[in-house]
């Protein structure tokens, strides 16, 4: 039977609602559609930033996949930090049972070994007496407040069973058990005693009552370092101990001068009132490795313009005369002094003399180099002649200096070329560091740092 026009019609209607359905349909998915449907390669590349970008098209599988990896990696980062955790633990462990190299000492047994005290040990002489006392097999401890002294100079002892070293000032007392004290605590070279005058005398002043007070109480014998600055500028040449000196009080040196020169006076009250067993050394001018570099003194100076071809400046007419002792003498002459039951002052020094211009000469010589040797203004008190006389050394203690100038100034030489290469070394470091991208990093963040308001 032929289909009647009505329902025909309705056919055609509903097809073509149908057709129009499923043209939508298809668009709406095509808009729904990943990207990564499309081009599979292109889409594995982008993925993390898509994901990035369009975090919510990420479906679960895909959040726990990203999640996982970065769960992961945490974790490397935790084993790592343990394992060098572990490692530096092992590190450590390592450095304090391997024995440290010492330079090898003697072994004293308990009767002959003593407990020496050496204040001002870190300093030059200080610490060249130090090596000396320890290899002979004594404890040593060394107080010092690092003005001029460094830690550098007995570090090669640091950690040994026998020696000890503590920061202390010796204005403040100090309560220890010894047997013997060498006080050499005090600046020595003219810029560092007139740094602080007040406290350079208080340093030779009330730092030596401590010195003798404990050499009181514990029994102590003690050797006080002085000077041939308690000379002044001498009329009498050379000088014998029984010179009783030609000083300004109230000079630039006076802080030094009149500060030793109390020192010794203390000694002897100390001597006389509390029969403290006292030493004292007039120490005339000593060179030596590890003095300081810019003590301002001849020998440092001269060796400093030498090595760096600069012109070597003498103060005045370079007549005034001085006498220099290696500093392994004077140490022998200190121990020797100690050990002695002799109680007066006893100089110790290198009689032989030479002008300020000659040993300008002699350095020249040693160093090499280009500088030439000019004079200068002269300063205010600086001694005329200065040259000890050291009969009573010789007699009561059979001691005299036995290291030549030019053996001495070689060796010393040679410190302060190390020491201008290590500072030159450092400076070369330093800008190494400061040129780096981590230092540059380092100060932006400083500079754009803002603090939390408190
Ligand atoms: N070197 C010489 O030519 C010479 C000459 C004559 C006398 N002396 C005497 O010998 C001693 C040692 O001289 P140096 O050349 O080794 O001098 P230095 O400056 O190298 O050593 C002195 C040491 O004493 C320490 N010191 C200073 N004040 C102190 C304080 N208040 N408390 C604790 N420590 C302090 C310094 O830090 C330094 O380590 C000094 O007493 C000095 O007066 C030295």
């Amino acid at each position: 039977m032929p289909m009647v026009p009505i329902a025909k019609k309705r056919i055609k209607v509903t097809a073509s609602v149908l057709i129009v359905l499923i043209l939508l349909l298809a668009l709406y998915r095509s808009f729904l559609k990943d990207p990564t449907d499309v081009n599979r390669s292109e889409a594995n590349l982008n993925k993390d930033h898509w994901a990035f970008v369009h975090p919510k098209i990420m479906d679960d599988g895909e959040k726990e996949g990203i999640h996982q990896k970065q769960q992961k990696l945490v974790n490397q980062i935790e084993q790592a930090k343990a394992q060098i955790a572990i490692l530096e633990d092992r590190v450590r462990a390592l450095e304090a049972s391997t024995p440290r190299k010492y330079p090898q000492v003697k072994y004293l047994n308990y009767k002959n070994r003593k407990r020496i005290l050496i204040t001002g040990g870190a300093g030059f002489v200080g610490s060249h007496l130090v090596d000396t006392l320890m290899v002979q097999g004594h404890e040593v401890i060394v107080v010092d407040n690092f003005f001029t002294g460094r830690k550098r100079n007995v570090e090669h002892w640091l950690g040994h069973e026998n020696f000890e070293l503590i920061h202390h000032d010796i204005v403040n007392p100090l309560f220890i058990e010894v047997d013997e004290i060498y006080h050499l605590a005090s600046p020595a070279s003219p810029p560092h005693y007139m740094y602080n005058p007040v406290k350079t005398i208080k340093t030779n002043t009330m730092g030596t009552i401590n010195m003798l007070g404990l050499a009181k109480r514990v029994m102590a014998k003690v050797l006080i370092a002085s000077t041939s600055e308690v000379y002044g500028d001498p009329t009498v040449h050379p000088q014998p101990e029984t010179y009783w000196g030609h000083v300004n009080p109230i000079g630039p040196r006076a802080c030094y001068d009149e500060g030793k020169r109390v020192s010794e006076t203390l000694s002897y009250a100390y001597a006389k009132q509390e029969n403290v067993k006292v030493r004292v050394a007039r120490i005339f001018n000593t060179y030596g490795p590890r003095m300081h570099m810019n003590d301002g003194r001849v020998v440092s100076n001269f060796i400093l313009q030498a090595l760096r071809n600069e012109t070597i400046t003498v103060y005045g007419n370079g007549k005034q005369t001085r006498s220099f002792q290696y500093v392994s003498d004077l140490v022998d002459g200190l121990i020797s002094l100690m050990a002695s039951n002799y109680s007066q002052p006893v100089n110790l020094g290198n009689p032989v003399e030479h002008t300020i211009e000659e040993f300008a000469w002699i350095i020249k010589k040693l160093v090499g180099g280009k500088s030439e040797v000019k004079q200068t203004d002269a300063v205010e008190d600086d001694p005329q002649r200065r040259k000890p006389d050291i009969t009573r050394a010789k007699s009561v203690l059979n001691w005299e200096p036995k290291v030549p100038l030019d053996m001495g100034l070689y060796r010393t030489i040679s410190y302060f070329r190390r020491e201008l290469e290590r500072s030159d070394q450092f400076q070369k470091d330093s800008r190494k560091y400061f040129d780096s991208p981590a230092v540059e990093y380092i100060q932006q963040s400083r500079q754009n740092f803002v603090p939390d308001k408190i």
